[in-house]
């Protein structure tokens, strides 16, 4: 059956970020199809909410609490997670920071908030993920690490986004470095870099992002939460087995269109 390539069901998950935006989504997607999934964000409350409000149609969600711009953040987290759970199949490093404005206005305390949140902190739960990781790949065939970067780290927008393109395009190239090495462990990196998605980042009902979109998006609408589910469960399942250290341009066409 075809369908048995996307199966999933069984698996164990961790999404950082997962109480808002395109974290939510893709742990939606997750736990709809039988995946225990368990979502990170600073917030334990916030966390413990969105678990609950994505489990209520059935399914299994956890949410667990964690700063990973803190550089014990990671470790914290992973702790957490290896007190419940003997392996993880899927990892995926969704949380994000931004930091918008002219060079002359990035302070060095700016440039590290983003950077320790979107690549300080990705390569940190991989790394201390590995024995986890490796357990999923022993028992299930393959595990699979799903790195959330963006568009902004694939082309230079109109606007000035200087850590934060640059730590977009360093998670897009760090996808590649890990999946050469960990190939051979069965454990796959990949990259998903968005175009526009509703979030609190990114408020596709605005004008701005409206007319963006009419104008440099060839399908010419926002990405919604089925793109980037069906991206995150390709990538977790046998279908997508053989896909490692790619960065798949999640964008409707903009990055191809350029
Ligand atoms: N939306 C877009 O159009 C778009 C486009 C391209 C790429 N992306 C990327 O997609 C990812 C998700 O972005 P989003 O737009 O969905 O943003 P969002 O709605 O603001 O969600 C960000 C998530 O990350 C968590 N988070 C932020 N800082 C954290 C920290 N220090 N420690 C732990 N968790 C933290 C937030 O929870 P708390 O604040 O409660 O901690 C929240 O759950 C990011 O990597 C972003 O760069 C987004």
């Amino acid at each position: 059956m075809i369908a048995e390539l996307f199966e999933v069901a069984g698996k164990v998950a961790l999404v950082t970020g997962g109480t808002s935006g395109i974290g939510r989504m893709i742990a939606e997607g997750f736990v709809r199809s039988g995946v225990r999934t368990y979502i990170a964000a600073r917030d334990q409350a916030r966390a413990d909410a969105t678990a609950a409000e994505l489990a209520s149609a059935g399914g299994v969600c956890i949410g667990l609490a964690a700063d990973l711009s803190e550089a014990n953040g990671p470790a914290a987290l992973l702790e957490a997670l290896t007190s419940r759970e003997a392996r993880l199949d899927i990892l995926v490093n969704n949380a994000g920071a931004n930091n918008r404005g002219p060079i002359a206005g990035v302070t060095a305390e700016a440039w590290d908030a983003v950077m320790d949140v979107n690549l300080r902190a990705p390569f940190l739960l991989i790394q201390q993920a590995l024995p986890l990781l490796r357990a999923a790949a022993t028992e299930g065939g393959h595990a699979s690490v799903i790195n959330i970067g963006s568009i902004g780290g694939l082309h230079i927008p109109n606007w000035e986004a200087y850590p934060y393109g640059a730590s977009k395009a360093a998670i897009h190239h760090l996808t590649r470095a890990l999946a050469k090495s960990l190939g051979a462990d069965q454990i796959r990196v990949n990259a998903i870099a968005p175009g526009p998605f509703h979030s609190r980042l990114t408020d596709t009902t605005s004008e701005a992002v409206k007319k963006s979109v009419q104008t440099y998006i060839p399908v010419n609408r926002a990405g919604e939460a089925q793109d980037v589910q069906g991206t995150c469960i390709f990538l977790a399942s046998r279908a997508g087995a053989y896909v490692n250290g790619s960065t798949i341009a999640l964008d409707g066409g903009y990055i191809a269109a350029l």
